[in-house]
């Protein structure tokens, strides 16, 4: 499973993406405006910091208003794709959009129905909102086992970008889903990386390294 970053904080792109683990980013119109900064600068500096797809929100609600700004991101760099709302008029933009070979994410996806229709409008990549799934007491997660069991049955090539990503285990529980790829905010990567038994297996490996006069010239 790929793993996207969630996130338009600049620092915390260019500290995972120095782990060596990300593979592209995701914004939205609330991440980008919790920046407080120029959109297209700080897109520009994601750029340079991760060589992935990048996703960019349109923010107008009709076909053409999105077609024009989803030209206009795509048009900055090669990484850049549109993210269009899972909309009617959405739709009808991915199709344009996907004739011109401008790639898109098709994001705010809560339905089966919603994903097999996107697909066939020519998506890129799809994101179902695991978390706001189960926010309103559905299966964030079955939702995504789903929509990957059906592009595989109905061989579509739209990927399955699993979104609203909000503690560990809907990691997990998305890689067993065999999603493509999980977008991830940087704070839970965090808790991904941490594990109590290595936690404590470090620390006995230090103290008894550290307790064995004979080892202690090594790396001297
Ligand atoms: C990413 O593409 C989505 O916009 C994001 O994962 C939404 O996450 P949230 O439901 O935690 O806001």
């Amino acid at each position: 499973m790929q793993i996207f970053l969630d996130s338009a904080d600049k620092n915390l792109i260019e500290k995972y993406s120095a782990w060596g683990i990300i593979d592209g980013v995701t914004t939205n119109p609330s991440l980008m405006a919790k920046e407080g900064v120029d959109p297209k600068e700080r897109i520009m500096e994601i750029t340079k910091l991760v060589d992935g797809p990048i996703s960019v929100e349109v923010v107008a609600e009709d076909t053409e208003g999105m077609l024009e700004q989803a030209r206009k991101v795509a048009s900055w760099h090669k990484n850049i794709y549109a993210k269009i709302p899972m909309t009617q008029a959405g739709l009808a933009a991915v199709k344009v959009l996907s004739r011109e070979g401008i790639r898109t994410n098709v994001t705010l996806v809560f339905s089966l129905s919603q994903a097999l229709l996107a697909a066939k409008a020519g998506a890129t990549l799809l994101s179902p909102f695991v978390g706001r799934v189960d926010d309103i007491s559905y299966d964030g997660v079955q939702l995504v086992a789903d929509i990957v069991q059906a592009y595989s049955l109905y061989g579509f090539d739209t990927k399955v970008l699993a979104a609203s990503i909000r503690h560990p285990r809907h990691i997990v529980d998305c890689i067993n889903a065999r999603a493509d790829i999980a977008t991830i905010p940087p704070k839970l990567l965090d808790k991904a990386v941490a594990h109590p038994l290595t936690d404590a297996g470090l620390e006995k490996f230090m103290a008894d390294w550290y307790n064995c006069v004979a080892c202690q010239n090594l790396y001297k």
